[in-house]
């Protein structure tokens, strides 16, 4: 267990909204596939900005929203796949957005499961001196990454940016980390694949180049094998909130909600009926955002808080998956 807080969250959600049937002007689809198939109607796509600017808008309502001031942030991580740069780092940019001059900042890959990895890693920090208040970002521009012409990707994902800021939480504070669980199943790594650079400098040649190792031929664009996905999804969502609830010493009807990454509905349904819970405590809200990977976990917190629905005392189960292929869960006080 860990004295966590969340004192402050911030999303951004970019303006261009991309119906079933637009996709399906682009694509061989339509609206009944892809929401029967996937509980998604609408996406939003960046119309333009770039990855660390939607992080640091969202940074800068969940700073507005904790009160704190940006030189009292003593580190910022920021979980992204999709970086403008490799250097400097997004959470590095978004330092010098918010004048944190104080904190340490770099960016962390762990797809869909980046928030839930830099919640626990949060929790580590926060239980060591001279760290107070860390800045969580996930930004993500998955639209760079999907090609336009597969219809069996384009129309899962969506873009957007959300932030949390999280302090130590003080004697008499509710608030706490109560458990994490957090893997990983690299054998697995072919079944979510977007490249990196190529393999290329004026002293090797062509030939001595080495194939790619997941045989992927689509360069940056996302390549998935969905029904392998799916099955990890849901197998991994259900197991690691159920060992999240043991470890935190809670029965499952002790949770006020779950949320889970906002992949597809029927993922999140079918990990509901392996762990036996009321699929009322489930949030779900792929339908107007699609997937937005490590985003979206803290968008459905975001909005959650704002709307009054989260309330302080409540116990929260986070479960993220994806690409690499990785797993984890959380369970805390807000
Ligand atoms: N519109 C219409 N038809 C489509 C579309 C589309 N957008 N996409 C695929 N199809 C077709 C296929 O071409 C195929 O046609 P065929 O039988 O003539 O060959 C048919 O639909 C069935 O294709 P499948 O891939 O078998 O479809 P499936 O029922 O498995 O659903 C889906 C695909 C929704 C992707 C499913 O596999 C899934 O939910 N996988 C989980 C993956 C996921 O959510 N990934 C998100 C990213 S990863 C992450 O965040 C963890």
């Amino acid at each position: 267990m860990f004295d966590l807080k969340i004192i402050g969250t911030g999303s951004f959600i970019p303006e261009t909204l991309v119906t079933n049937e637009m996709m399906a002007t682009i694509v061989d689809t339509n609206d009944e596939w892809i929401t029967s198939r996937t509980g998604i109607s609408n996406r939003r796509l960046s119309s333009g900005e770039p990855t660390w600017y939607m992080g640091a808008e969202a940074a800068r309502k969940a700073l507005a929203a904790s009160g704190i001031d940006a030189l009292a942030i003593d580190m910022i991580v920021v979980t992204t796949i999709t970086p403008d740069y490799y250097t400097p780092s997004t959470a590095c940019i978004i330092q010098d957005e918010l004048g944190a001059k104080n904190a340490f900042c770099f960016d962390m890959n762990a797809a869909c499961t980046g928030f839930v990895y830099a919640l626990d890693m949060a929790g580590r920090y926060l239980s060591t001196p001279g760290i107070n208040n860390i800045l969580i970002v996930a930004s993500e521009n998955i639209s760079k990454i999907v090609d336009y012409s597969d219809r069996s990707t384009c129309v899962l994902f969506g873009d957007g940016a959300s932030a949390a800021i999280v302090s130590r939480a003080q004697p008499g504070d509710s608030s706490a980390l109560l458990s994490t669980v957090l893997g990983a199943e690299g054998d697995g790594g072919g079944f979510l694949v977007s490249r990196a650079l190529d393999l290329k400098h004026p002293f090797v040649a062509d030939d001595k180049i080495w194939p790619d190792r997941f045989n992927h031929t689509a360069g940056h664009f996302i390549g998935m094998a969905g029904q392998d996905v799916y099955k990890f999804a849901v197998r991994s969502m259900s197991d690691s909130i159920m060992k999240a609830a043991e470890k935190a010493n809670i029965g499952m009807d002790e949770l006020h909600y779950i949320v889970p990454h906002q992949a597809n509905s029927r993922i999140v349904e079918a990990a509901a009926r392996r762990m036996k819970v009321d699929p009322a405590i489930l949030i779900q809200r792929m339908q107007d955002f699609g997937n937005t990977s490590s985003a979206s976990i803290p968008i459905c917190l975001d909005e959650m808080i704002r709307e009054g629905k989260l309330k302080r005392g409540d116990k929260v189960a986070i479960s993220g998956f994806g690409g690499g292929l990785t797993y984890g869960a959380a369970i805390f006080v807000y």
